[in-house]
């Protein structure tokens, strides 16, 4: 009797894709957020650098209810989110100043603040101490603001933003807002979330790189991209003909970055579709992702309801892919280059704005188009 044939090893059309292909419904869900056994350190990895300031999300407007409180961690910090009877949400360590309780865990909305579920001890949004119920007086240093460090909050697009800096320096620059999140003629959020064992760093590279896209997600060719880079702003245009059986039509995607966290994709021509794509670092190796996608009701609903949902299905599987790499791959400061790489250090000059108030100022103004060509296998 022959041997039975061996396995067939190969990993056709491409590596990752055997990865991630025999996932589906739940299990694919679960993966995307799912912790990685046996991972390296950040040291090994190189993914030591601080967190880039800016704009992040911290939860969806609508996980948010009036009178709840939540716990989460991110800049490697625990923090606590609560939304007063005002409607305004607001964001503070979540450690009790008194005695160190963490107040995500058990803390509740007292008109608009927060009371420790510890002492009862209340805090305002900007951090003061505005109450102990058994004491005769509050001790004065607990009054002040930032007695537990406050958050600048601002809550856009559908989402609860916080600025993250450092050093604590006020926002520099104020969130776009999107005119189709929320208007009657287009869908609700579809909302997708992973855990990237990465630095935002890495994933932010990810645009420019242009060689990738042929690798990692098999894309047969892509067109030129014209990418604008003015001062925080990032637009890139891609723009194709797309074969539809209307006929050719004008496509484009146009990526619009204010920041490391903070992008919005659209895709024009056979299917409109906005894309809120946001990054928030969790710890210097993790991010937590979200990509929240609306569409016209209309083109949902209709026929074209099944391409609708192609299209982000298709856009979340290259996050899919891309994650296989990011949260194995270690940074490389000094990455070998080829002429035939996108424009990964012009990104990554603009990347390190953000690291340093100096050279946000310097970039303040500065605008550079690079033009990517066209590609194909
Ligand atoms: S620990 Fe928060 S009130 Fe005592
Ligand atoms: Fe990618």
């Amino acid at each position: 009797m022959n041997d039975p044939s061996p396995v067939d090893a190969r990993t056709s059309p491409s590596s990752v894709w055997k990865l991630v292909e025999h996932l589906k419904g739940d299990d694919l869900v679960a993966w995307r957020m799912a912790d990685l056994p046996g991972r390296r350190s950040a040291e090994e990895r190189n993914l030591t650098e601080p967190f880039p300031f800016g704009w992040y999300v911290v939860c969806y407007s609508d996980e948010l209810a009036v009178g709840e409180v939540k716990p989460v961690r991110y800049f490697s910090r625990e923090l606590v989110i609560w939304r007063g009877e005002d409607g305004q949400a607001r964001v503070l360590d979540a450690y009790c100043r008194h005695f160190g309780a963490h107040m995500g865990h058990g803390g509740r909305v007292v008109g608009n603040d927060l009371e420790c579920q510890f002492h009862a001890w209340t805090y305002d949004g900007t951090g003061a101490v505005t109450g102990i119920p058994y004491a005769k007086a509050i001790p004065p240093q607990a009054k002040r603001a930032n007695c537990v460090a406050s958050w600048p909050v601002c809550e856009r697009n559908g989402f609860v933003w916080v600025w993250y800096h450092p050093e604590g320096a006020p926002p520099k620059w104020e969130l776009d807002t999107y005119a189709e999140v929320g208007s009657p003629g287009w869908t609700p959020f579809a909302k997708f979330e992973w855990r990237v064992y990465n630095s935002i760093r890495n994933l932010f590279d990810n645009t420019v790189d242009t060689a990738h896209f042929l690798y990692v997600h098999r894309v047969a060719s892509f067109p030129e991209t014209e990418i604008v880079i003015d001062g925080h702003y990032l637009t890139s245009v891609a723009r194709a003909k797309m074969g539809t059986t209307k006929g050719m039509v004008d496509g484009a995607i146009v990526v619009r970055s204010m920041a490391p966290g903070q992008g919005c994709t659209r895709f024009e021509g056979i299917l409109e579709t906005l894309l809120v794509n946001v990054l928030t670092p969790v710890e210097k190796d993790e991010v937590h992702a979200r990509f929240a996608f609306t569409q016209p009701q209309a083109e949902a609903d209709g026929p074209m309801g099944g391409l609708a949902r192609a299209i982000i299905r298709d856009v979340c599987k290259q996050f899919d892919q891309d994650k296989t790499i990011w949260d194995r791959m270690r940074h490389e400061d000094q990455p070998l280059i080829c002429d035939g790489d996108g424009p990964v250090m012009a990104s990554r000059t603009r990347y390190d704005q953000f690291l340093s108030d100096e050279a946000f100022e310097q970039a303040k103004g500065k605008k550079q188009t690079i033009r990517t060509k066209a590609r194909s296998e």
